[in-house]
């Protein structure tokens, strides 16, 4: 396999390397993924996390356990354990299903590496298509609410609403991103804070349960998140938490964007309500954990609801950013994301 290395996964010639994304912004962390278990463990921790990057990580820590001598067999049995890691981003069961079909026309796996391949090098021109796009959106002055983390850490190019975000600014917008913690693992105040700061862009981050404040300050004129699965009818998944931004962007009369590549479409999946919803340990909100230690401040029996993503029913939504263009409203009630299967 070629070494490459994007914001949060790299291959130098020996094994695949994970950016520990639990440990941002407090240390840069590479972890050396040798076993399914460490790749299984990985994305399940979210050490690597993000619907794209999970989906490609997982391609291309497959292509080198095949690399390093795994058989066919061995490689159908890792990709269904790696499958089962994570449940809501759909992109993880689109990489894994596109590198056993390829094992399917190809036994003898020779092919295999390079779809891998293909898939990172897809995932880097999708956000940079996306980030075009949607970028047209923009106006110079606009303050952007964002939620979870989109960029670099989260795909394996420059992002999705995050690339969008980026693409704007380099095109000289004057813009100012509202960037919500993100409760309860921080994506938001860890992870973009950490990325927008890299990147120049200015920021300010706040509580979750302060963006439908700063819309009625008028602080805030567009919001624009990721997505881990589109249903057809235009509902999606995303980080727990993205639902209420869409309710009160409703609300104020803001528009609301999803931003994402066709790799986050379900062309299975009807609408929302069939989107599997990853459910957590409690402990992640009975308090916090990550690189500064764990604190809990909850009865340690306190009963928790923890689902890692909510669908926001696709009437609360005022454009879909895709790398096939932008799809308002009347685009998607007229089923015209099904015409982007890709065959
Ligand atoms: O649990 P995470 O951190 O993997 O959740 C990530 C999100 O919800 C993102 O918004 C989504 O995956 C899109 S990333 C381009």
């Amino acid at each position: 396999m070629k070494a490459f290395a994007t914001l949060a996964l790299r291959f130098q010639g020996e094994h695949v390397e994970l950016l520990d994304q639990t440990r941002i912004p407090a240390e840069e962390c590479w972890l050396c993924i040798e076993t399914v278990e460490q790749m299984f463990e990985a994305i399940r921790s979210l050490r690597v996390r993000g619907a794209p990057l999970i989906g490609v990580a997982a391609a291309i820590f497959l292509a080198r356990y095949f690399e390093s001598g795994a058989s066919v067999m061995d490689l159908k049995i890792a990709a269904e354990r790696l499958r089962s890691a994570r449940p809501t981003a759909v992109n993880l069961m689109y990489c894994i299903d596109h590198l056993i079909a390829c094992i399917k026309k190809d036994p003898s796996g020779e092919s295999f590496v390079a779809a891998a391949e293909q898939l990172l090098d897809e995932d880097i021109q999708l956000c940079e298509t996306i980030g075009r796009v949607g970028a047209e959106k923009i106006a110079d002055g606009d303050g952007i609410l964002h939620h979870c983390n989109t960029g670099g850490l989260a795909t394996a190019g420059r992002g999705t609403a995050l690339g969008v975000i980026q693409t704007a600014f380099e095109q000289g917008k004057g813009i100012h991103v509202y960037v919500d913690e993100t409760r309860p693992l921080l994506q938001g105040g860890r992870l973009t804070a950490w990325e927008l700061k890299k990147l120049g862009i200015p920021y300010t981050i706040i509580c979750d349960n302060m963006a439908a404040g700063l819309m009625r300050e008028g602080k805030i004129q567009k919001a624009i998140v990721g997505a881990d699965r589109i249903a057809m009818n235009g509902d999606f998944a995303n980080k727990t938490g993205t639902y209420s931004v869409a309710v009160s962007c409703q609300y104020h009369g803001i528009p609301f964007y999803t931003a994402a590549p066709v790799t986050t479409l379900d062309f299975n999946c009807e609408s929302g309500g069939d989107i599997p919803i990853e459910q957590r340990k409690p402990e992640e909100v009975r308090g916090a954990a990550g690189s500064f230690g764990e604190v809990i401040w909850s009865p340690e029996d306190a009963l928790v609801y923890n689902p890692a993503f909510d669908v926001t029913p696709a009437d609360l939504v005022s454009g879909w950013i895709l790398d096939k263009g932008f799809f308002n409203q009347i685009m998607v009630r007229e089923g015209q994301l099904k015409n982007l299967k890709q065959e």
